[in-house]
């Protein structure tokens, strides 16, 4: 039986204290463990978390302040760390065979349990990989170096394991890293208890409170991570908000930032408000990338998995005692809510949304050096990106450093596309204009199912490789991955 919605408080994932701040930077420890959580009431859910919580901590950075964080893996099974949206070098970037190990999971890997592989896999069961030359494999503890050296904005940190992403995010590997800068910080925003991050997914349970998740092997040993039947992607009957089911916060009749993070594997949202009175708008202050150039209203929000919508809900016209509703219209039967607001006090607001918000410079394709067409297409062996698996010994493009480029991104099916180190500007959508929720700087768009998405970015991050993927994850787990390298 389901948890019963609008019990739960809302939880806020607790901020991450430094251990230590020099003159270069604040440095952080997050170790890797199993931990649980009471989600289902009266049952026992094991999770795998940052610390031993999900969602992680969140972890607050400066622009232009370097964080050093230092992971130490206490779990059965490699990790690696990807901070996402974030314009991190690449031996920081969490490349999936760049392996965190841990005693414990080198013991599994020597087991001589069946069919048990540690080989990164292709995606199909059977099928190796070639050996990554490139990868760094360090044991125990790693130092993941951001530079910050980006606009405010809501980013997330997430494990990027191959052939594993999607059931370990499942299991809880997921938090919030947050920049701020000071342009931001003069708005008139609402601030302090009236701003708060918001991660939603879906999860299945078992009868026992554990996590259903299609695994082909329940310890992640075996590649890939799911079952071939569930390579359309996993979905899950309970939707959680920082970790809770349908939960409910208590709101002064003010206004609200929550940045809203779509971290389900494979679930595509439609939020919409529900109050007294009817629909409510919802105000988009900020995309993937920070704050847009002036705020737009919203009766609907689709939110693709990893993308992040910055929005402010006003709750002033309210009385006290009415509740308003978060709902997914695209979910049915239990999908289709997601949390609720309850009025409890009055107050006075003070916070504002001003009409600009943030200097954005659109980028002129006319500027673009190169194009570039990245196809995503289902073969019956797999999803794939220009034709092939992925397979981390080759570069679908090498984009010189600084240079301003114009890929276009086509699809015969719907996936979430994101690309690493960069923020894009959305360019078109099949020759037209933009669509409703490409406004600003992104890092994941939307591309659906026949589409061509044409985006723009301007690639000055360090020498070296990075990635492409669809953020469908089960999609991500069966090969739907690609290199490009900054030269
Ligand atoms: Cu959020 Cu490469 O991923
Ligand atoms: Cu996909």
């Amino acid at each position: 039986t389901l948890p019963e919605p609008f019990r739960r408080p809302l939880p806020i994932p607790a901020v991450l204290k430094p251990t230590r701040s020099d003159a270069e930077a604040d440095h952080y420890e997050i170790t890797q463990t199993r931990g649980r959580a009471e989600i289902i009431p009266g049952l026992q859910t094991e999770i795998w978390g940052y610390n031993g919580t999900f969602p992680g901590p969140t972890v607050e950075a400066t622009r232009g302040r370097r964080t050093v964080v230092t992971h130490t893996n206490r779990l059965p099974v490699p990790t690696v760390v990807h901070l996402h949206g974030g314009h991190t070098p690449p031996q920081s970037d969490g490349y999936p065979t760049d392996y965190l190990t841990s005693d414990e999971s080198l013991a599994a890997a020597a087991s001589p349990a069946p069919a048990m592989s540690m080989a990164p896999g292709s995606g199909m069961p059977g099928m190796a990989m070639p050996p990554d030359k490139e990868a760094r494999v360090e044991h125990g503890s790693r130092s993941y170096d951001y530079p910050n050296d980006q606009r405010a904005a809501t980013l997330w940190y997430h494990d990027h394991r191959m052939d594993f992403t999607g059931p370990s995010v499942y299991r809880g590997l997921a938090g919030f890293h947050l920049v701020r800068d000071e342009e931001e910080a003069a708005l008139p925003l609402p601030k302090g208890p009236r701003e708060i991050p918001l991660m939603i997914c879906d999860r299945a349970f078992n009868a026992d409170g554990s996590f259903q998740y299609p695994s082909l092997d329940p310890t992640l040993h075996q590649h890939p991570g799911v079952q071939d039947q569930a390579m359309q992607g996993v979905l899950g009957d309970v939707m959680l908000v920082n970790g809770a089911a349908w939960p409910q916060l208590e709101v002064d009749t003010a206004r609200y930032r929550f940045r809203i993070l779509n971290a389900c594997n494979a679930r595509v949202m439609r939020l919409a408000l529900q109050g007294p009175g009817g629909a409510r708008p919802i105000v988009q202050i900020g995309s993937d990338g920070g704050l847009l150039a002036a705020p737009i209203s919203h009766r609907e929000l689709v939110v693709a998995p990893a993308q992040r919508f910055d929005v402010v809900v006003d709750f002033s016209g309210y009385r006290v005692g009415d509740e308003i509703t978060l709902l997914n219209l695209a979910g049915a039967g239990s999908a289709g809510s997601v949390m609720r607001f309850k009025v409890t006090r009055t107050v006075t607001d003070t916070a504002s949304v001003p009409d600009r918000l943030a200097a954005v410079e659109p980028l002129d394709p006319a500027a673009a050096m190169t194009r570039r067409t990245m196809d995503f297409h289902r073969y019956d062996a797999g999803w794939f990106i220009n034709g092939h698996p992925f397979d981390p010994a080759v570069s679908e493009a090498d984009v010189r450093r600084g240079s301003t480029e114009l890929w276009t991104l086509v699809s015969d099916y719907h996936h979430p596309v994101h690309i690493h180190l960069i923020q894009f500007q959305v360019v078109s959508r099949d020759g037209g204009k933009p669509g409703p929720y490409d406004a600003g700087w992104k890092d994941t768009v939307f591309v659906n199912g026949g589409e061509k998405v044409e985006v723009i970015a301007k690639f000055d991050g360090e020498p070296g490789r990075y990635m492409l993927h669809c953020h469908n994850l089960e999609h991500e787990d069966m090969t739907m991955m690609a290199n490009f390298r900054v030269v």
